[in-house]
């Protein structure tokens, strides 16, 4: 039986998913579309991640929702496997807030840009229950062929670890890890956009043909947290698999999974600071930001022992994350942390949902469930106290960003696990 805060907390996400639901048909596909959006005032489209984000919590309130959310998403999955970053079903209702948003596209419902690739485990939550099975059967193929090519178009290297062509593809836009890489000194808006430019230019030049792009080596990044991800879902992929009785293709799900978390430790991992960087160029120079990227390697259960302890110490340190309302998106010693909000710039210091719903996940895996308590009580009261907002400022709790945001009712999910029923 839930607890009468976690009946309330879904009471709450029930209606923001209903307030944030986008339904219609959309006749350049002439497909149904139904999901929740981020945010009706900023964001009105189907993004990637926070689709996942929004399965995982639907799960908790009616299983079938999160599967009409799945098959949304994957309704415009190409035939090469590719899932867009965003799609833009309803995008001439709202093209006014496109003129600022730059993107690559590649249809006009379409961008051409991946995001953290949490797909399988949104299935594996929109599985939940009665007609998970069938569930399972009609969408893993999609599944599958979303990861092989991540695995043949995103790892040119063939190291086991993905690469991002842009900053938004982290999911992390304005993150500072990413500042002295795009030659970016201060933080006018402006800036963030001249760096894009130089980028997006010579990409649409070479017809933004992948191997092109990752030759020109402009901005190609093996980023921690996208690959924490990749690891994380190419194991669940392989127990999709395994139940829906392909042997061989969870074995090679596995070994795949292995291969990541080994070189996200073999090659991301740095000794002397004891955090985790992302690797930049095809030189693989290490981004040195402490930044939440850094810590996300905690999720991964086969992570070694001495290295999550030291994770932890890093997000026990007070110097660093531990906030009263954690966790920070950048270390708070690091110059460029801000708590409050940097314009309309993200990912420059102020907590985070998703990235607290990982953390959380990560203590509990490696035997801190008493962190793992506070951080999902903290991130409860944020909720509570200040609402459904995008961010929160870590040191006061007052929230920022974009109001009835809907991925931080991912909430729900870390409320149900520490009361034992996710
Ligand atoms: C911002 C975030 C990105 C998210 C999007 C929609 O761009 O940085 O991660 O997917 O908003 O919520």
């Amino acid at each position: 039986m839930s607890s009468p805060r976690l009946e309330r907390m879904k009471d709450a996400v029930r209606s923001l998913y209903d307030r944030n639901r986008q339904r219609g048909t959309a006749p350049w596909c002439g497909r149904d579309y139904d999901f929740v959006c981020p945010s009706m005032g900023t964001y009105p489209f189907q993004w990637f991640w926070d689709s996942c984000f929004h399965a995982v919590a639907l799960s908790h309130l009616d299983p079938e929702r999160a599967r009409i959310e799945v098959r949304s998403l994957l309704a415009n999955a190409q035939p090469d496997g590719f899932v867009a970053h965003v799609t833009f079903w309803q995008r001439e209702k709202y093209e006014d807030m496109l003129a600022t948003y730059s993107i690559a596209y590649r249809t006009p419902y379409l961008s051409d840009c991946i995001q953290p690739p949490l797909l399988a485990e949104a299935v594996q939550a929109a599985a939940r229950g009665e007609g998970g099975a069938a569930f399972l059967a009609e969408v893993t193929p999609a599944v599958r062929r979303y990861y092989d090519w991540l695995d043949r178009i995103r790892d040119p290297d063939r190291d086991g670890l993905v690469a991002t062509l842009q900053p938004d593809e982290s999911g992390l836009d304005h993150a500072p890890k990413y500042d002295a890489y795009l030659g970016i000194s201060g933080l006018a808006p402006e800036e963030f956009t001249t760096a894009w430019e130089r980028v997006a230019g010579p990409y649409a030049e070479v017809g933004r043909d992948p191997d092109r792009m990752f030759g020109l080596d402009l901005f190609v990044v093996e980023d921690v947290l996208v690959n924490t991800v990749y690891a994380e879902n190419e194991g669940v992929l392989a127990e999709l698999l395994e139940r829906t009785g392909d042997t061989a293709g969870a074995e090679e799900m596995r070994r795949r999974a292995r291969r990541s978390t080994t070189a996200l430790v073999e090659k991301c991992y740095d000794r002397d600071a004891g955090l985790f960087f992302d690797l930049a160029g095809a030189e693989e120079e290490m981004l040195r930001t402490n930044s939440i990227s850094s810590l996300m390697p905690l999720l991964l259960p086969d992570l070694p022992a001495p290295i999550a302890a030291t994770l932890i110490d890093h997000l026990e340190d007070p110097r660093e994350y531990s906030a009263p309302f954690p966790v920070p998106s950048v270390a708070m010693n690091v110059p460029s942390f801000s708590a409050g909000p940097v314009g309309k710039l993200v990912w420059r210091g102020p907590s985070w949902m998703n990235t607290n719903w990982y953390l959380s996940r990560g203590l509990r895996r490696h035997g801190r469930t008493d962190l793992a308590s506070v951080l999902e009580d903290r991130s409860a009261r944020l909720v509570e106290e200040h609402g459904f907002r995008e961010y929160y400022n870590p040191l006061t709790g007052e929230g920022a960003g974009a109001r009835d945001f809907s991925w931080t009712g991912i909430v729900v999910d870390m409320l149900a696990r520490r009361e034992g029923e996710a």
